[in-house]
């Protein structure tokens, strides 16, 4: 579980769900009426929370009485908001979504009268309490302080830099940012004609930075630092609604690389969980089991004080189920120090006062809370956590995320 601040725009979105895209003047009556809070940081924050997150959000908010119902859904979705800036001047941004059943396509209608938030209320929250910065790319006048300092104060903490849209002088900013995530928008606004071509130019700006670059149906684009540009193809699914995929995306991304997976792995991650998203309305449940999905074991079965190795299809290395605190942890069955099975030599030992388990080859031993080897030959590296879902009988899912 990290802590993560997100740092951009809340929005009380009104979405209707028309049977067919309307024409100009026609009149069209909606299937559905839905209030939901969102903007892009909000919702990327919503589902990092599901995936396990703690998050907060620094944001502004204005005094109408749009402002309550905002504020609920933050609530509601679990955002702390002790770094909300209020203003009695301006509105509550609103947007008006016309989502089509057709094809899940979504046309947004957005207006604005509030300040962007400002640098002096940045420059007051403690930003080493976090373990990871996601900046929305807007309010660039403001943006540079705070990236600013983020830069100069942090070592540890990562920083992702959404761009969605040309802003003037965001160009700037990019050598600020550990992870810059493109939208095909700022792309073909920017003349560039695939992910490809402005990957290559993003690299000489900013050297230093881990590069994506979505696209819809095209899929996706990123590069590794110094690393040569991959693209992954876009899953094709039945899309119903595409509202908040990509700030699906963006948070999916965030959570694979927090836990030190490759920027491939949590690609493809981000990928898929975007894809089930455009499945789905809205972003309630985002991780939740379907009908199709098996489960991997039970609860019942397991104990603290010893594991439960079992094999998945849809993994490539086997899991390790343990029963932790009030929970379940699980990892992938291969020990970082020479890739092997942990239970190659002898079973896996549990010490249930020490909370470690230890790989039978070469005595690595591990924290069954985080998976971080505490001695052993490869010391400080981490067994990969795999992330599960547990309902209410007990099954345990592989969480597709
Ligand atoms: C979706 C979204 C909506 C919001 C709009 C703001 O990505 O964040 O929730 O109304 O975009 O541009």
């Amino acid at each position: 579980m990290a802590k993560i601040l997100g740092i951009g725009n809340s929005v009380l979105d009104t979405i209707f769900t028309v049977l067919h895209y309307p024409k100009e003047n026609e009149e069209l009556r909606a299937q559905t009426r839905l209030f939901s809070t969102g903007g892009n940081i909000n919702n990327t924050l919503y589902v990092l929370n599901q995936l396990g997150h703690q998050s907060s959000i620094c944001t502004t908010v204005a005094a109408d009485n749009e402002a309550k119902q905002l504020l609920l859904g933050l609530k509601n979705r679990n955002i702390d908001t002790t770094h909300i800036q209020r203003f009695i001047q301006g509105k509550t941004p609103n947007s008006f979504i016309i989502l089509n059943k057709q094809n899940g396509q979504r046309t947004i209608v957005h207006y604005r009268d509030l300040p962007e938030v400002s640098f002096e209320h940045f420059a007051k929250i403690a930003i080493e309490t976090f373990d990871w910065l996601h900046f929305e790319g807007r309010n660039v006048e403001n943006l540079t302080g705070m990236l600013n300092i983020a830069k100069t104060f942090l070592t540890n903490q990562p920083i992702s830099l959404e761009i969605e849209k040309p802003r003037k002088g965001i160009e700037a900013l990019f050598n600020q940012a550990n992870l810059l995530i493109f939208s095909h928008d700022y792309a073909t606004q920017k003349g560039f004609k695939d992910g490809h071509a402005l990957l290559s130019n993003i690299q000489q700006v900013a050297p230093n930075a881990r590069i994506v670059c979505t696209w819809g149906e095209q899929g996706v684009w990123f590069a590794d630092i110094n690393q040569t540009i991959q693209h992954l193809h876009a899953t094709p699914v039945n899309a119903i609604d595409t509202l908040g995929a990509g700030d699906t995306f963006n948070a999916s991304l965030i959570h694979h690389l927090i836990h030190g997976e490759t920027l491939d792995n949590a690609v493809q991650h981000a990928n898929n969980l975007a894809g089930k998203k455009c499945t789905q309305i809205g972003l309630d449940n985002l991780l939740k089991i379907t009908e199709h999905d098996t489960p991997i074991a039970n609860i019942a079965q397991l104990s603290n004080a010893k594991t439960l190795v079992v094999q998945s299809e849809k993994k490539l290395y086997p899991i390790i189920l343990i029963k932790h605190i009030n929970g379940v942890k699980a990892y992938e069955n291969n020990c970082p120090h020479q890739n092997v099975p942990l239970d190659e030599a002898y079973k896996i030992e549990v010490n249930p006062f020490e909370k470690t388990l230890k790989c039978s080859v070469h005595d690595a031993f591990f924290q069954i809370d985080d998976g971080v080897c505490i001695e052993g030959p490869c010391w400080n590296d981490s067994l990969t956590p795999v992330d599960i879902l547990i309902d209410k009988n007990g099954d345990i899912y592989l969480s597709e995320d």
